[in-house]
């Protein structure tokens, strides 16, 4: 597994931040949570009064801040202008606006390049790297040799993401991801898109060891 690419995609709460962390620390690999860089960013976004459903202002304001990522799998860390806001891109408010922001064409070019240069250090320094998100299989490392997207029924994925926020409202858990996986896949750049090429990992009747090890083994194949 040295150097080796491992990109996953999948809708919200289909079990790939879990799988990803996991499957980085079994094999000594980097993780880079590309979800948590539109959330940084959309933070930031709210936090300078950027009116996120306007695009044109979204897209005149991106490169202002600067978003740091860690890519240790102990301890993954996100930071906008060297200030941690791993537990602020988490609110409702960042949850609400991010698919307004990761919709601008503009957004998507800076954050995709950084994951690039982020996945081209990882493998100088001979690194593999475990990189998450919507658009990692088509887009940012289409040429990985593992590629996957995971999925799971629209009620296991409502659980597990109810239980990581800490709500017993399960229903309303489930209509937001609803509302997020239709924005993410109808959006005109670089919509949530399972691909022939990308293998499907259903976690539904899963835990989380037996995704992981799947994972693993998979990359012991490809090398
Ligand atoms: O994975 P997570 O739910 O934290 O992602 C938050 C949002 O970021 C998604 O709903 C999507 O709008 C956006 N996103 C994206 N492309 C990625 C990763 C996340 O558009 N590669």
């Amino acid at each position: 597994t040295e150097g080796i690419v491992i990109a996953i995609d999948g809708p919200s709460g289909s079990g790939k931040s879990s799988t990803s962390r996991g499957v980085a620390k079994a094999r000594d690999l980097r993780y880079l949570d590309t979800g948590a860089m539109y959330r940084a960013l959309t933070w930031w976004m709210l936090d300078n009064g950027v009116d996120v459903e306007d695009a044109a202002a979204v897209a005149a304001a991106v490169e202002r801040p600067v978003i740091t990522m860690g890519t240790d799998p102990n301890a993954p860390s996100v930071s906008v202008d060297g200030r941690d806001v791993a537990a602020e891109i988490r609110s409702k408010e960042v949850t609400g606006s991010v698919s307004a922001v990761s919709a601008v064409p503009e957004a998507r070019e800076l954050l995709v390049r950084t994951q690039r240069e982020v996945i081209a250090a990882a493998r100088a320094a001979g690194a593999g790297i475990v990189v998450e998100g919507r658009d990692i299989t088509t887009v940012v490392a289409p040429d990985a040799p593992v590629k996957l997207f995971l999925t799971a029924s629209p009620e296991a994925r409502a659980q597990r993401r109810s239980r990581e926020v800490r709500t017993s409202d399960v229903a309303a858990t489930q209509a937001d991801l609803a509302r997020r996986d239709k924005l993410d896949s109808s959006r005109t750049h670089s919509p949530l898109t399972q691909t022939a090429d990308a293998t499907e990992l259903d976690t539904t009747g899963l835990t989380l060891d037996e995704v992981v090890a799947l994972v693993v083994k998979l990359a012991d194949e490809a090398g």
